[in-house]
């Protein structure tokens, strides 16, 4: 997730550009720059880090005045986060300048189809191709509209293209699919961005596009059309957000917006990592085949909802691919003395990708000779750079402290994981790996459907704001699940909150239960050996002691139903991939009550987004 903006007007457009990308920082922030075309050439300045560094470098060497500009702030997928990866992309002949937000996921193929035209490209990312493919185009005497309907459809994934001409100086040209754009109207200036945010100190009117379409705006004019040319429908809209509203996507809370983001997060994790057939296409994995194969026990690294993300992790692993999977907590492992060797596979879960105890224990596994696979969601961190290979989760900037799409998107790379090792290891068929795939990608429509329904949960945290504990109970995958819950509930609203496994209550929290004491249940689907009979019995255990029992449990299961004093009704889904519906109404639920409370949700007290200290 990046953050793009265009200017065409009469202002500086250097000004009004990077002005706006300040309002998008939260969107990205690993590097950033801007481009405008003037005397016949592209000007551009871009470099890593915080948009800082791009204004201190712009006030060293300032950019000409120009009649259009472009800029982006880069929050990296593909190639590390450095000054050549940062955008705008410029091509080889210095007439096309490029900023991108997505993923082009058949960009090594136009890669290879550049270089055998003897196009070098010169940095890591997929971005490049596309301003390469665009310069190419234009050569051949089109303008850069109509390049822009060429050369978009040719491209695979999720994207949002804005590119300028030097040729045509007063023009910005933008495309989007699956990724958004937004047009700024204003009175003899337009603006197009990644959201609303980067132009309405300057308008309020705007103009929502819809999916592959192209827009074409000048200082007086707007054109929208389809991939064809044909006239696009224009949807215009007033924009009544505050700024602040705006930068959140009109959420009061980044937290909650991120909630509200995690269709598209998982839609972009699974981008690009299976091919059409459902076979697993990891090929960011630096770790060999034949390596993997001789794998014989995993080890998974991460601390708070990373490592209960793991815990999810094992029981897809072990059974997908049938190898000993154990789950440990970072700041635990290294201080155990812990058994790994050449042919212990260690997985780091970390969205920050910073996280000490995690660090340190990825480093002392690999000094006992262990390969390190990271699962990190910044590109660049520490962790994914120091790890023998990285699946990145592509959740965007996590803000909010409390991690939700990245704990989700971290679910999926697990899956992905898991299902790859088996792929490799033939421990299950094709056609059974290609069903959970397919699964897989319904899930945004199905974590979709859960987010639409928030209507119990919410009315159910204004009914237990006041409440003093709360306990979680899950079983197999929905214990970490009922962990992953109460550490929400703990973190933002500061509520005495324990997750346990539900086989666990006769053994000794039972005694916790009394009379109104809510507790939510996390019921597997039914028809899953007895999983589902034994939560059920389990339900009955807490209720004749007088429990208020919030169930969350899948549509058509009247046996859940019929012992819940409250029923959260998650869609059917397969139980290894109930996780990632079942989590979704305990970080609404926890948000909810947090505010009602009147917590600051996006900065819990007492925590870092990153604990960089053991
Ligand atoms: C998540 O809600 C917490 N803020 C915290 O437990 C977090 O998951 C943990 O600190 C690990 O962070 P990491 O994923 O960045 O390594």
């Amino acid at each position: 997730m990046c953050g793009i903006v265009g200017y065409c007007g009469p202002r500086d457009p250097v000004d009004v550009v990077v002005a706006g990308l300040r309002r998008l920082e939260y969107r990205g922030y690993d590097s950033a720059g801007v481009a405008v075309p003037a005397d016949g050439r592209i000007r551009e300045v871009k470099k890593a880090g915080r948009i800082a560094n791009l204004e201190a470098a712009l006030a060293a060497d300032p950019l000409p005045s120009s009649g259009a500009g472009i800029g982006h702030t880069r929050w990296a997928t593909h190639g590390a986060p450095v000054d050549l990866n940062a955008h705008p992309h410029v091509s080889a002949d210095g007439r096309i300048a490029l900023v991108h937000n997505g993923i082009v996921e058949n960009w090594a193929s136009l890669r290879t189809e550049l270089e055998a035209d003897g196009v070098a490209p010169v940095s890591e990312t997929d971005t490049e191709i596309a301003v390469h493919l665009l310069a190419r185009a234009v050569a051949g005497g089109i303008d850069l509209t109509t390049a822009m309907r060429q050369v978009a459809p040719r491209l695979e994934g999720a994207f949002t293209l804005v590119a300028v001409d030097a040729h045509d100086p007063g023009t910005v040209v933008a495309a989007r699919r699956n990724s958004p754009l937004v047009v700024g109207v204003g009175q003899g200036e337009h603006f197009v961005a990644s959201d609303v945010a980067a132009f309405i100190a300057h308008t309020r009117e705007a103009i929502e596009l819809g999916q592959d379409q192209v827009v074409t705006i000048t200082a007086d004019t707007v054109e929208v059309t389809d991939l064809d040319g044909a006239p696009g429908e224009v949807r215009p809209y007033h924009v009544d957000w505050d700024l602040a509203a705006a930068e959140k996507g009109g959420h009061d809370w980044f937290m909650r917006k991120e909630i509200h983001e995690q269709p598209e997060a998982i839609a972009h994790t699974l981008l690009g990592r299976h091919d059409v057939d459902g076979r697993l296409v990891l090929d960011e994995l630096r770790i060999s085949e034949e390596e993997l194969r001789l794998v014989d026990t995993i080890v998974v690294i991460a601390c708070g909802s990373s490592f209960y993300a793991g815990m999810v992790a094992k029981y897809a692993i072990e059974h997908w691919a049938r190898i000993p999977c154990e789950v440990e907590l970072a700041s635990e492992f290294r201080y155990r003395d812990p058994i790994v060797g050449p042919r212990t596979l260690v997985v780091a879960i970390s969205q920050s990708g910073e996280t000490a105890d995690t660090l340190m224990a990825i480093r002392h596994a690999r000094a006992q000779q262990a390969r390190v696979l990271s699962i990190c969601n910044t590109n660049g961190s520490t962790i994914a750079r120091e790890s023998d290979a990285v699946i990145h989760t592509h959740a965007g900037p996590e803000i909010g402290v409390a991690s939700t799409k990245g704990f989700l998107t971290q679910l999926v790379a697990c899956y992905l994981l898991g299902l790859y090792l088996a792929q490799l290891r033939g421990t299950k068929f094709d056609d059974e790996i290609a069903a959970v795939v397919a699964e897989l990608e319904r899930m945004p429509v199905m974590v979709q459907q859960v987010l639409d329904d928030h209507g119990v949960v919410t009315e159910l945290a204004a009914e237990l704001a006041g409440a003093r504990s709360i306990l979680f109970l899950g079983r197999h995958v929905g214990y970490p699940i009922a962990l992953e819950g109460a550490l929400k509930l703990k973190e933002l609203a500061y509520i005495h909150a324990e997750g346990f496994a539900a086989g666990e209550l006769k053994h000794g929290p039972i005694a916790l239960i009394e009379q109104d004491l809510p507790v939510f249940v996390v019921v597997p689907p039914q028809g899953r050996d007895q999983l589902h009979t034994k939560v059920v019995s389990n339900i009955q255990e807490i209720r004749a002691r007088g429990a208020r029992t919030v169930v969350l449990a899948e549509e058509g299961d009247p046996i859940a139903a019929a012992h819940a004093s409250v029923l959260i009704t998650l869609p059917k889904v397969s139980t290894l991939l109930q996780p990632l519906v079942a989590v979704v109404p305990l970080q609404l639920f926890a948000c909810e009550l947090a505010t009602r409370q009147g917590h600051d949700v996006d900065h819990p007290r007492n925590l870092a987004k990153s604990v960089t200290v053991e």
